[in-house]
C-alpha cells in the first residue's frame, strides 16, 4: 500500500514536472499574468482572426524596471490612466516587455488592443516598458522580446512571415524611442514598409 501511494505520487510529480515543461515550446519566455500583476479585469474583449500578420512595437515611457513588483506597480498606472483617462476597456498593449527580462500579460493574445490607430484587429502590440529615446534596454529585455516572437509563431498566434515594425513608422508618435527603433530595424522580420492603415 505504501509503495502504490509513493508511486502514485511520484507519477503525478513527474507528470505535472513534465507536462509544464511540454505544453509550452521551450522558446517561449515566462509570461506573467494579468492576475499576478493584479490588473484589472477588461471591460470588453474583442477578438482578433489568428496568425496575425503584424506586430506593433511601442515604448511605455515610464520608467524601467527590474524586478516583478516594480513592473507590475508601473503596468497598473498605465492601466489605470489608459481606462481612466483614455477610456479604453482594458491596458491598451497586448503584452509588455519588462527590464526583468520576462513577458506581461496585457490585452493577451488573440485580442484587440488599443495601441495603434487603423492597426489594432489586424497586430499585436507590444511595449518595451522603460523610455528609449536615448538608451537601449537592457540585454535580457531585447532578447526576451526576440523569444517572445518565436514563441508567437510557434504557438500559431502570430504569421510565419509577419511584420514587424515601430509605431512611429505608422502614427505620429516618437515610440519605440529612437534608441530602440534603430534596434529594430536590424531584428528578423522588419520592415521598412509597413502595410498601409
Ligand atoms: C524620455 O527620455 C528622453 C531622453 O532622456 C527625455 O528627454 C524625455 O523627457 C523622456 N520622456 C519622459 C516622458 O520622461
Amino acid at each position: 500500500m505504501y509503495k502504490l501511494v509513493s508511486i502514485l505520487i511520484l507519477t503525478t510529480v513527474y507528470q505535472s514536472f513534465v507536462l509544464s515543461d511540454s505544453s509550452l515550446p521551450s522558446v517561449c519566455p515566462d509570461i506573467i499574468s494579468k492576475k499576478r500583476w493584479d490588473a484589472r479585469t477588461a471591460l470588453e474583449v474583442d477578438y482578433v482572426i489568428i496568425p496575425i500578420d503584424n506586430v506593433v512595437v511601442h515604448h511605455t515611457v515610464t520608467s524601467s524596471c527590474d524586478y516583478e513588483d516594480d513592473c507590475a506597480s508601473l503596468l497598473r498606472n498605465i492601466q489605470n490612466f489608459h481606462m481612466e483617462e483614455l477610456e479604453f476597456h482594458d491596458i491598451g498593449y497586448n503584452f509588455m516587455v519588462g527590464g526583468d527580462g520576462r513577458i506581461y500579460e496585457g490585452a493577451g493574445w488573440h485580442k484587440v488592443g488599443a495601441h495603434t490607430r487603423g492597426y489594432n484587429t489586424r497586430s499585436l502590440g507590444l511595449a518595451f516598458i522603460g523610455n528609449f529615446t536615448t538608451q537601449l534596454p537592457s540585454k535580457k529585455q531585447l532578447q526576451c522580446a526576440k523569444d517572445f516572437l518565436k514563441c508567437g509563431v510557434v504557438l500559431g498566434e502570430l504569421s510565419k512571415e509577419y511584420k514587424l515594425f515601430a509605431a512611429r513608422q505608422v502614427s505620429s508618435t516618437a515610440s519605440p524611442g529612437l534608441k530602440l527603433y534603430r534596434e529594430l530595424q536590424n531584428w528578423p522580420h522588419f520592415t521598412s514598409r509597413p502595410p498601409p492603415k
